[in-house]
């Protein structure tokens, strides 16, 4: 106990200032190569004296500050260390929040997709990670652990590898409003993607291929390591948008063509219809003919439609279901027919042709039945002309008359102013 010359003296300073002494006063007594070596050996044990991280005895490389690799990749962190063996294990940590996490030690079976590059190699420490997600993006250290009385502690410690994992854009959709919306209204879509590093993002948008204007995209954190975007356009429908296509393109460094998603505008408009009815023969009706009520419905978008007959307000039975036509535009026809007996008792009835599309309040049309005055009043009619004609003929027979009855009493005188001559 606390005997100078122990050879197996502690770490403590004082120990080692000891042992410099000694070695300096063998070399002012031993020849020059002796002394040239005591001087290397004196250099040796300086540098440890002042601590582990400058022992020159150890290197431990961690070359790489920053490397990019893209998910499913297989990453490469590359550590080696050279100089003397100090017992103890070298481990792979990596940053994560408040606490180191190891990734890789040599005592312990690996991480299923962390593998070294020579095994049992206690030089080059180098690993692989397989498979490789955004989860495992961050700073990795290679450490060199001392081994320690309790637990092992910290020897050498490399400068870090900052490790970025290139994510493609994911999960992309678009969608548009909860509800549809009438021609005329401004109505927004949302393209969303998620999950991508980095974070710089191209968004567009197309309208039957056409570029639009919209707001540069909104970049936000996603899960760890990652960026989500959200992108809005803003749309003012038309009728003709029932055919229309909306296109999110999106563009990243990642992606070897852009990515696409389309929305069928058909989805978000409501083309309300045109309702009109028809009367054939038009009004006024004769009596008991039969009248054909038309309804045309026109124009709506989607095919969601009900239509009813009302006569006076009451439900009428119109027979067949009318059957739906597709027009050129996209938008939906229908036609349906009411064939009525137009009896005296329907004058002035109230036929309506009511429509309810896409569960929107009813449109109707309504006309009114006009029966004209019976076809025999009209006969009358005819009757009263032919008895005035009559009545002109008696005319004529009294005119006739008077003529012959002037003509029988010039006769007569003529035939009295004879018989006086002779
Ligand atoms: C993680 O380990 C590295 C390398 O040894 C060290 O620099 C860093 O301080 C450690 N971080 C935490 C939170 O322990
Ligand atoms: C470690 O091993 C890997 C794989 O064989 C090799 O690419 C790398 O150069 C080696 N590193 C050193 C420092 O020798
Ligand atoms: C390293 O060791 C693992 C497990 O013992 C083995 O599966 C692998 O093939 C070895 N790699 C090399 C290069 O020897
Ligand atoms: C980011 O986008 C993904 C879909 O790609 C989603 O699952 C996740 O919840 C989003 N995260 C945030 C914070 O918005
Ligand atoms: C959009 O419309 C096209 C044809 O017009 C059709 O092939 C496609 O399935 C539609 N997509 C959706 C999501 O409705
Ligand atoms: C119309 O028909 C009803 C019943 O069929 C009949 O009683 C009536 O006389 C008819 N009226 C005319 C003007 O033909
Ligand atoms: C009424 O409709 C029926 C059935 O379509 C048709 O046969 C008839 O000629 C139409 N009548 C009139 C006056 O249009
Ligand atoms: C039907 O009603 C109108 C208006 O009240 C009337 O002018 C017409 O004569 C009526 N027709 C019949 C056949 O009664
Ligand atoms: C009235 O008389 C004319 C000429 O004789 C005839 O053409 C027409 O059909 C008649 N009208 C009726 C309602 O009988």
């Amino acid at each position: 106990m606390g005997v100078p010359q122990s050879p197996r003296a502690g770490p403590g300073q004082g120990g080692r200032r000891r042992d410099v002494g000694h070695a300096m006063a063998a070399a002012a007594r031993a020849p020059a190569p002796t002394c040239l070596l005591l001087l290397l050996l004196l250099c040796r044990g300086l540098g440890a004296s002042s601590g582990p991280r400058t022992d020159r005895s150890i290197q431990l490389q961690q070359p790489q500050e920053e490397v990019s690799v893209s998910v499913g990749q297989t990453l490469t962190l590359r550590c080696s260390i050279s100089g003397d063996d100090i017992a103890g294990p070298v481990k792979w940590l990596k940053a994560l929040g408040s606490k180191n996490q190891t990734i890789y030690d040599q005592k312990v079976s690996p991480l299923p997709r962390v593998t070294r590059a020579v095994n049992e190699s206690s030089t080059n420490l180098t690993i692989y990670i397989s498979n490789v997600q955004v989860e495992d993006a961050g700073t990795y250290y290679c450490v060199k652990f001392r081994k320690g009385d309790e637990q092992d502690e910290v020897y050498l410690s490399g400068r870090g590898t900052k490790v970025l994992v290139r994510a493609s854009p994911a999960s992309m959709a678009v969608s548009g409003p909860e509800h549809r919306a009438e021609p005329g209204s401004s109505v927004r879509f949302t393209c969303t993607a998620g999950g991508f590093f980095p974070r710089e993002i191209g968004v567009k948008w197309l309208k039957n291929g056409a570029p639009m204007t919209a707001p540069q995209p909104q970049v936000t954190a996603g899960q760890t390591n990652s960026y989500n975007m959200s992108s809005t356009a803003e749309v003012t429908l038309q009728a003709a948008d029932v055919r229309s296509r909306l296109t999110c393109v999106v563009d990243h460094a990642t992606l070897r063509t852009p990515l696409m998603r389309t929305y069928n505008l058909s989805n978000a408009v409501r083309v309300p219809p045109t309702v009109r009815v028809l009367t054939e023969p038009p009004n006024p009706v004769e009596v008991n003919k039969t009248v054909n009520f038309t309804c045309s419905v026109e124009g709506f978008y989607p095919d969601a439609v009900t239509l009813t007959w009302l006569e006076n307000g009451m439900k009428a039975n119109a027979g067949r279901r009318p059957r739906l036509r597709e027009t050129s535009q996209g938008t939906f026809k229908l036609r349906s027919l009411l064939e009525v007996q137009a009896t005296v008792e329907k004058n002035q009835s109230v036929f309506t042709c009511q429509v309810v599309h896409d569960s929107q309040s009813p449109v109707g049309s309504a006309v009114t039945l006009q029966i004209a005055v019976p076809a025999a009043d009209r006969g009358a009619s005819n009757q009263s002309l032919a008895d005035k004609g009559q009545h002109l003929l008696s005319l004529y027979g009294l005119w006739i008359g008077l003529l012959l009855e002037k003509g029988i009493f010039g006769l007569v005188l003529f035939f009295l102013f004879k018989r006086r001559m002779q």
